[in-house]
């Protein structure tokens, strides 16, 4: 179609260096999100390109967050909040399931020293009442042994979606109006936010979208609002430091306006 505007004009570099010493001396470090937030998406079609078993994938998808979190680190990047495993994600073939359950165990016992030496603090967030024990267990373990963290928070999203946070939220909020503790009319924006797994972190700036799927799937509904989305056709056990590198310099193309005028 002739003569119609390319909506991401402008909204990225016309063409964004392949090189991580390149984008680096682009990047303004003053500017850099404070967080973002990741939808790890395509480890199954990076297994089958591959002629491997989907499961390939999700073990190569646990090396890609591996390097996004230390670059995140290196970068001085405050919150990566990555989104593992959906409330839809039971819909899969039960040994699926079952992989990705058991490698989160292996990945939390097998990380726990890395995450600390790095200084990452794990919050683990989504519906923990279906979680298999031994998830369970490794999650609080996780959470327990890297809670002296202070460089960068990795909130990994697992049984986790946004209607089922927002439900959540809802329900824990009305239980206090019944309790006598809060009045409907004090329930503000803000209620409701410090209610969500999210709690009193500031919303992502940056949603970085592998697998070049336009749309959200269930993540952060309410934390999206004004969030810079970005796209890419990577799929993510091949998302590398340049990738990332990328998007966060196409991030800081963009105006944020948050409804209001153009400021600068
Ligand atoms: C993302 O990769 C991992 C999870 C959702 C658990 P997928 O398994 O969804 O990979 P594709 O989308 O089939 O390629
Ligand atoms: C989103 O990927 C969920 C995670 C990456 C954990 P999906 O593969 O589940 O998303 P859809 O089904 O393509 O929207
Ligand atoms: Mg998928």
């Amino acid at each position: 179609m002739p003569n119609v505007a390319n909506p991401l004009e402008g909204k990225v570099p016309v063409k964004l260096p392949g090189d991580e010493k390149e984008l680096l001396a682009l990047l303004d470090p003053r500017t850099l999100p404070r967080h973002v937030a990741l939808i790890m998406d395509g480890n199954g079609r990076w297994a089958v390109q591959k002629g491997l078993p989907r499961t390939a994938g999700h073990r190569a998808g646990i090396e890609s967050l591996r390097r996004t979190v230390t670059l995140g680190v290196e970068l001085g990047i405050a919150i990566l909040s990555a989104y593992a495993f959906s409330t839809e994600n039971w819909r899969r073939p039960p040994e699926e399931v079952d992989f990705l359950m058991n490698l989160f165990v292996e990945y939390a016992f097998r990380e726990i020293e890395k995450l600390r030496s790095q200084g990452v603090r794990v919050k683990v967030i989504g519906c923990r009442a279906e979680l298999p024990p031994t998830v369970l267990a490794a999650a609080e373990r996780l959470e327990r042994e890297t809670a002296s963290g202070t460089k960068l928070l990795l909130n990994l999203a697992v049984n986790y979606g946004a209607r089922r946070e927002i439900t959540e939220a809802v329900r824990a909020i009305a239980r206090k109006v019944q309790a006598g503790e809060l009045s409907p009319e004090a329930i503000d924006e803000n209620t409701i936010a410090r209610h969500l797994y999210t709690g009193d972190l500031p919303d992502p700036d940056l949603l970085i979208r592998p697998a070049g799927e336009l749309r959200v799937s269930n993540f952060f509904l309410w934390q999206l609002a004004y969030t810079e989305l970005y796209v890419t056709p990577v799929l993510w056990p091949d998302f590398d430091r340049v990738d990332f590198l990328q998007a966060l310099v196409a991030y800081q193309h963009r105006e944020r306006r948050f409804g209001g005028l153009k400021f600068d």
